[in-house]
């Protein structure tokens, strides 16, 4: 595992940024060959995406050959909520760049079959050739995507309850109400991420670092499903200094050493 530590957000998400592009740029993508790209939703990545449109703006990159999968949606919330996953990313990514509307797919929270929904999605990344980098985030909880505590780690994508601190974490997206937050959402598995070639996830901020110290020199277990990680042979955490803070000094100056020529 590479942990990347960046002094703050801002680097962290012009790290990420770069790190993207130059993956995109260095797969030489063709429409017969795109680039396949997992993609996170919540707070963590709006910096990384933000970067990105500047990227594509600036001509360093294009999405014309690029592939995404979303790793998540509410169940039961209208796409055109302000709060759906589908609302997220057209506001923070797709709207400004020019990835072709049917290069992007989203799991369908209102599909009427939603288990029929979730293997017709696991098929169609196996027809895109699987995920070469997928992106996520990290629950105070550890979670990824919405695989809460207790997860399966070989789960794929199906429906999952939230649980009470997932619902109160996201409720200051609605109203501060845990209530008003869907019950239920479609996600991939902790195999589904797994299964990709390569994985980056994204943790800032003082109220993740027990989820990073899990993440890093935590057991691999069910109960933080980022722990997972450990398991992946191209696995990447950026953080910033803030969410290091429950980390050892030992394991932090370790990957300050081994990252510094790296950069
Ligand atoms: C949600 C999402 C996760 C995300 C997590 C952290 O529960 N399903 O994919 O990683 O929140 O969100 P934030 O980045 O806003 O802290």
């Amino acid at each position: 595992m590479r942990v990347i530590i960046e002094p703050n957000y801002e680097k962290l998400s012009q790290w990420a940024a770069d790190y993207v592009v130059n993956k995109i740029n260095a797969a030489k993508p063709t429409a017969e060959k795109p680039f396949v790209l997992g993609l996170p939703t919540g707070s963590s990545p709006i910096g990384m995406y933000k970067a990105l449109v500047q990227a594509v703006k600036d001509g360093r990159v294009s999405f014309k050959n690029v592939v995404t999968f979303n790793m998540d949606e509410y169940v039961n919330l209208p796409e055109e909520h302000p709060e759906s996953y589908h609302s997220f990313m057209a506001k923070n990514l797709f709207d400004h760049i020019d990835c072709p509307k049917e290069n992007i797919h989203l799991l369908n929270g209102n599909a009427e079959d939603l288990a029929a929904e979730c293997a017709h999605y696991e098929q169609m990344i196996q027809e895109a050739g699987g995920i070469d980098l997928f992106i996520g985030g990290i629950g105070p909880d550890g979670h990824i995507a919405f695989n809460e505590p207790g997860s399966s780690l070989t789960s794929r994508t199906r429906q999952k309850t939230l649980t009470t601190d997932t619902r109160v974490a996201n409720s200051r997206f609605f109203g501060g109400d845990p209530e008003s937050v869907p019950a239920t959402a479609l996600t991939v598995g902790v195999g589904t991420v797994m299964s990709a070639k390569e994985v980056l996830i994204l943790c800032n901020g003082h109220n993740k670092s027990r989820a990073l110290q899990a993440a890093i020199e935590g057991p691999v277990t069910q109960m933080w499903t980022i722990s997972v990680l450990q398991m992946h042979e191209h696995g990447i955490i950026v953080c910033d200094e803030a969410a290091c803070e429950s980390i050892t000094h030992g394991t932090y100056k370790y990957f300050k050493d081994i990252e510094k020529d790296n950069l």
